[in-house]
C-alpha cells in the first residue's frame, strides 16, 4: 500500500493539549507494557559508542515513551549518558514529574524536530514519530543531523499490515486495561480521561490507524538517504518484529570509522 499522508488529531495545533498528553500517556503505556524497542538496544549501544555524544536529544518525545526503561537498558550495555527530552508541544506534567530513573529531563522550551537549535547537541533519537513528517521534512531532519555530526536513530512501531489495523481498532481495550498498572502517577486527569469521559482514548484509533499508513517502508527511508555527506554516515535500515502485533522499522545512522 503506497504511503498516504493523512492527518493525526494529536499533530493539529487546535487539538487540546490535555488530550494531547493523554495520548502521548497512552503510548507510553503501550512502550512501558510491551517493550517494543528493546529488540534495537545492541544497534543503538553501537551506533551511540560509534558517535561518542555527550548526551542524547530524543525529538517529539510526547509523555518520554520508551526512554525509562531504554534508558535502564542501555546503562546495562555501560552507557550512561543523559537523555534530554523534547517536544514541539511539551508534555505538561512531563515536564515537572520526577524521573523514577537519574539522568532524563524534558525540557519546558518547545523543540520542532525539523529546526533543531544549535545549542541542543547529542545524538538525535525519534520514536513512533518520523511518520509525522512529509518525505521532503523527513529527510531535512537525517541531513540536519549529518551537518549537525550527530548520529540519529528513528524507530517506528506502526506499519499498514492487517495486524496493526485490529490492534488499532481493538487497542481501548487494552488501554482501558493496562493503563492503571502501567501509568505512573496515575491522576485524576488520567481517570476522566480515559475512563468517565474516554474521547482522547477514541482519538487514538484514528491516529494509530493513520499512523501505520504514513509510516516509511525501508525502501523509502533507503530512498531519503541521498544528500551531501549521507556518505560519510553508516546508515543501517530494516525492519524487526518486536511483539506480536508490532514489527520495528528502523533507520540508524552513526558517522563511518577512519580506517
Ligand atoms: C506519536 S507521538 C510519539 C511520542 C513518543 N516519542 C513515544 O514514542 O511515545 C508523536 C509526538 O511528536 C510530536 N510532534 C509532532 N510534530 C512535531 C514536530 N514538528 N517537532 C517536534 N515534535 C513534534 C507530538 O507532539 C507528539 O508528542
Amino acid at each position: 500500500m503506497p504511503r498516504r499522508h493523512l492527518f493525526e488529531f494529536h499533530d493539529m495545533p487546535w487539538f487540546p493539549g490535555a488530550w494531547r498528553d493523554v495520548i502521548t500517556d497512552l503510548l507510553k503505556v503501550f512502550s512501558i507494557h510491551s517493550h517494543p524497542y528493546r529488540c534495537m538496544v545492541p544497534m543503538l549501544s553501537e551506533a551511540l559508542r560509534r558517535s561518542h555524544p555527550e548526551t542524547i536529544l530524543d525529538l517529539c518525545s510526547g509523555s518520554s515513551g520508551p526512554w525509562e526503561d531504554l534508558k535502564a537498558r542501555l546503562e546495562e550495555s555501560g552507557l550512561d549518558l543523559p537523555v534530554v527530552l523534547t517536544d514541539k508541544y511539551p508534555h505538561r506534567s512531563a515536564i515537572q514529574q520526577a524521573w523514577p530513573r537519574e539522568g532524563i529531563r524534558y525540557l519546558e522550551e518547545s523543540v520542532d524536530a525539523t529546526k533543531v537549535p544549535a545549542h541542543l547537541s547529542g545524538f538525535r533519537t525519534l520514536f513512533a514519530s518520523f511518520h509525522h513528517f512529509r518525505p521532503a521534512e523527513a529527510q531535512r531532519i537525517l541531513q540536519d543531523a549529518v551537518e549537525a555530526c550527530s548520529g540519529i536513530a528513528i524507530m517506528e512501531i506502526t506499519r499498514w499490515s492487517w495486524r496493526w489495523f485490529f490492534a488499532s481498532l481493538f487497542s481501548p481495550i487494552f488501554f482501558w486495561i493496562a493503563s492503571p498498572f502501567v501509568l505512573r502517577p496515575f491522576t485524576w486527569r488520567h481517570l476522566v480521561w480515559i475512563y468517565l469521559l474516554p474521547f482522547p482514548v477514541l482519538f487514538t484509533v484514528w491516529d494509530s490507524l493513520v499512523s501505520g499508513l504514513r509510516t516509511y517502508s525501508p525502501q523509502e527511508l533507503e530512498a531519503m538517504i541521498h544528500f551531501p555527506r549521507a556518505e560519510t554516515y553508516q546508515w543501517k535500515i530494516g525492519e524487526r518484529t518486536a511483539t506480536w502485533a508490532c514489527t520495528v522499522t528502523y533507520l540508524v545512522g552513526a558517522p563511518r570509522l577512519e580506517a
